[in-house]
């Protein structure tokens, strides 16, 4: 799929087990989701620009790299939250924002209830965080809104896309490249990914 990069690894492979596991308690489920966020990020960033500079080890002058840009992690509340603890363990420096969209139960319309973007988006490189990427509607909204707001680079993470999300958001904005750790099968009637692992936002906050 074009602009979409699935994330193949062993040791994420068994955190996605604990994660869609029913039975997996909050603590496993938060730790799991903690270090995916780690290697999305490290996916999500490939292109960060850097600046060059001189330092000096205790043996020599050499050149060393420090980020040419900010890096923003906007996380979709709630369940985005899940993943920035991860991502910020992997970019310490990166500035946080927040969109605050949930999905209307039953018309599963994205329906915004709070935003707070921090400024020099329209510079930086942009993460928007979302660990389920479902029928897109949430997503491509908050994308919509950070364009609104200046935002030109931005990527999308999610930890589990489903095949209708990445068409979703591949039309309304194909310029976003979308990083994903599974593409799961399709969406149910009730618009949930199947298999999936529930409703994220009450599986990592214990609310279920
Ligand atoms: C979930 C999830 C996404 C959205 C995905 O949020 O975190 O934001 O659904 O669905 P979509 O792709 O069909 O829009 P939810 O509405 O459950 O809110 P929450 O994160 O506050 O629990
Ligand atoms: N939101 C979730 O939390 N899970 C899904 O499967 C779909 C939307």
């Amino acid at each position: 799929m074009e602009n979409v990069s699935v994330i193949s690894h062993p040791v994420v492979d068994r955190y996605l087990t604990h994660v869609r596991n029913k039975d997996t308690s909050t603590a496993t489920f938060r730790r799991a989701m903690s270090n995916i966020g780690i290697v999305l990020a490290y996916h999500a960033l490939t292109d960060l620009k850097l600046d060059e500079t001189e330092i000096e080890t205790p043996i020599q002058k050499t050149i060393g790299y420090q980020p040419g840009q900010e890096v923003v992690v906007i996380p979709i509340l709630r369940a985005g939250l899940s993943l920035v603890d991860g991502i910020v363990n992997f970019m310490p420096e990166a500035k946080v924002g927040h969109v605050g969209v949930y999905r209307d139960e039953n018309t599963h319309q994205p329906v915004n209830y709070y935003d707070n973007l921090p400024s020099g988006i329209d510079k930086a490189l942009n993460l928007v965080v979302d660990p389920m990427l479902a029928t897109g509607g949430s997503g491509s909204h908050a994308l919509t809104f950070l364009k609104e707001n200046g935002a030109k680079e931005i990527r999308f993470v999610s930890l589990i896309a489903a095949p209708e999300g990445i068409t979703r958001l591949q039309k309304d904005h194909p310029d976003v490249p979308i990083i994903t750790a599974a593409i799961d099968e399709r969406l149910n009637e009730k618009a949930y990914i199947v298999p999936g692992l529930g409703d994220a936002g009450d599986r990592y906050f214990g609310t279920t």
